[in-house]
């Protein structure tokens, strides 16, 4: 833990970064649903929304938890070998780089019976909602990042949630199984619905959001 107080006054390059970020993902996220079928309505009616939601700079709390020293080079290998090959996901990823050194990092457990290999082997980077650098009534945003041949475990939750993959890695929804959306794709998951993720020979970076309607 360190004493983050002095780098999270309400600085006008992360509220920019945080602009940014929330524009960028807004151009992604419309140009994935124009193209994909079925999407939940509680998705489609998030995204139309996102580009006037207004995200706040939060309180700055008096420590951080930073990413474990044994996933630092995993963020930096992933981060370099991140796509770059559209504006939207260049301004994703030039955001990330100035918040993500500031944002909290904490990691999920192992539920009953599951394998807890994975819990030293991920952690969560906090961008908006609780924990995070800005707060947003409309979404939990954050960053995950995964050592290579890691597996996060299957899960749910009543947000339905939408993954912008950033690396290479297979994703997992209960009625389409495992596949690999590639990086640059856009993984989209409905309330309640099982899910996971696993990476293979190179880490795993997703920009994850659980949406909560108002
Ligand atoms: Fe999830």
């Amino acid at each position: 833990m360190i004493d983050n107080t002095e780098n999270r006054t309400a600085d006008p390059v992360w509220f920019a970064s945080g602009r940014s970020l929330q524009r960028a993902l807004h151009r992604v996220l419309s140009d994935s649903l124009r193209v994909s079928d079925g999407v939940p309505d509680s998705i489609g009616a998030f995204v139309a929304s996102l580009n006037s939601a207004e995200w706040l700079m939060n309180e700055p709390s008096q420590a951080l938890r930073e990413l474990p020293a044994s996933l630092q080079p995993c963020l930096s290998q992933a981060l370099e070998s991140a796509p770059r090959d559209s504006e939207p996901l260049v301004a994703v990823l030039d955001a990330l780089g100035i918040l993500l050194p500031h944002a909290s990092w904490i990691e999920r457990q192992a539920g009953p019976g599951q394998d807890d290999r994975f819990v030293q082997r991920h952690r969560h980077g906090l961008i908006t909602g609780p924990g995070g650098l800005f707060e947003c009534p409309t979404l939990s945003l954050g960053v995950a990042i995964m050592a290579a041949d890691t597996c996060y475990p299957y899960h749910q939750h009543p947000p339905a949630e939408f993954y912008l993959v950033l690396s290479q890695g297979e994703w997992y929804r209960e009625d389409v199984g495992w596949w690999s959306p590639g990086a640059g794709g856009v993984v989209l998951n409905p309330e309640n619905c099982v899910h996971a993720m696993r990476s293979a020979e190179a880490p795993l970076l997703a920009l994850w959001g659980l949406i909560h309607p108002r």
